[in-house]
């Protein structure tokens, strides 16, 4: 339904920005997964890395962009040094081509900034910039997995706009899943019909994540008039 000219359309509108330089070209998109939590420290990122590996080796084409602006890792977990960050993007330094590295099994990855203050308050203009600079992306790959930082910023809820579908992750932590429902909420607010997919991580057993994936449900639909999808636990 969502098309990549719908979203773009969709984020400029949210940033007040003119799209003369959104002009996405609709051959061949690739689907836009946004991973994200309320809480921090829930799993994203390990999970983000864990699923590209696995759409790679099924064959699709798969990058992971780390837009966390605070406190970026993607790197330190694949255990690469990257020459280029967001930061060299963000700044207009260099291209999105020329950001990306090699991950393992053909996963290429743009690593965050990590503690770069600069970031933490992009303008429009910059997150205008980065997002035409994703939509480059398109026809290159299957997939993008954006790798969110936690939380209801206003950078977090681009990405989310951005996005054919949502992943969001809690843990049985009762603040993590507060958490994830105050990001459900917003989110619904926003956008009625945004695909949201939930991940219980780091469940001790099937039923603890059954039952916390069953109420954030119910409660959604109860409350927010908003349809959640179950997507699993770990
Ligand atoms: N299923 C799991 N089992 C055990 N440990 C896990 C699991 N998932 C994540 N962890 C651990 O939890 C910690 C946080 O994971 P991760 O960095 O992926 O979370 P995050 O949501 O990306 O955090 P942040 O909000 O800081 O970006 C890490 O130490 C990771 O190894
Ligand atoms: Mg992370």
């Amino acid at each position: 339904m969502s098309d990549q000219a719908e979203k773009l359309r969709s984020i400029v509108n949210n940033l007040n920005i003119p799209d003369r330089t959104l002009e996405p070209d609709r051959s061949g998109s690739a689907r836009v997964v946004t991973i994200t939590s309320g809480k921090g420290g829930v799993g994203k990122t390990n999970i983000t890395i864990n699923l590209a590996i696995a759409l790679s080796k099924m064959g699709l084409r798969v990058v992971i962009l780390d837009v966390d602006f605070g406190l970026a890792n993607i790197d330190v977990l694949m255990g690469i040094t990257t020459k280029y960050t967001l930061v060299d993007l963000i700044r207009g330094d260099h291209n999105i081509f020329e950001v990306l590295t090699d991950g393992p099994n053909n996963v290429k990855f743009l690593s965050g900034g990590s503690g770069v203050e600069e970031l933490v308050q992009l303008d429009r203009r910059q997150l205008g910039n980065f997002i035409s600079n994703i939509s480059l992306l398109d026809k290159l790959y299957d997939v993008i997995l954006i790798d969110t930082g936690a939380g209801l910023s206003r950078n977090v809820m681009s990405f989310v706009q951005a996005a054919d579908e949502v992943i969001l992750i809690t843990t049985p932590e009762p603040t993590a899943i507060t958490d994830a429902y105050a990001l459900i909420k917003l989110i619904s607010r926003k956008n009625k019909h945004k695909t949201i997919k939930v991940i219980v991580n780091k469940a001790e057993s099937q039923r603890e994540a059954n039952d916390i994936l069953t109420k954030l449900t119910l409660v959604s639909e109860r409350f927010l008039a908003f349809k959640l999808q179950k997507l699993g636990y770990i």
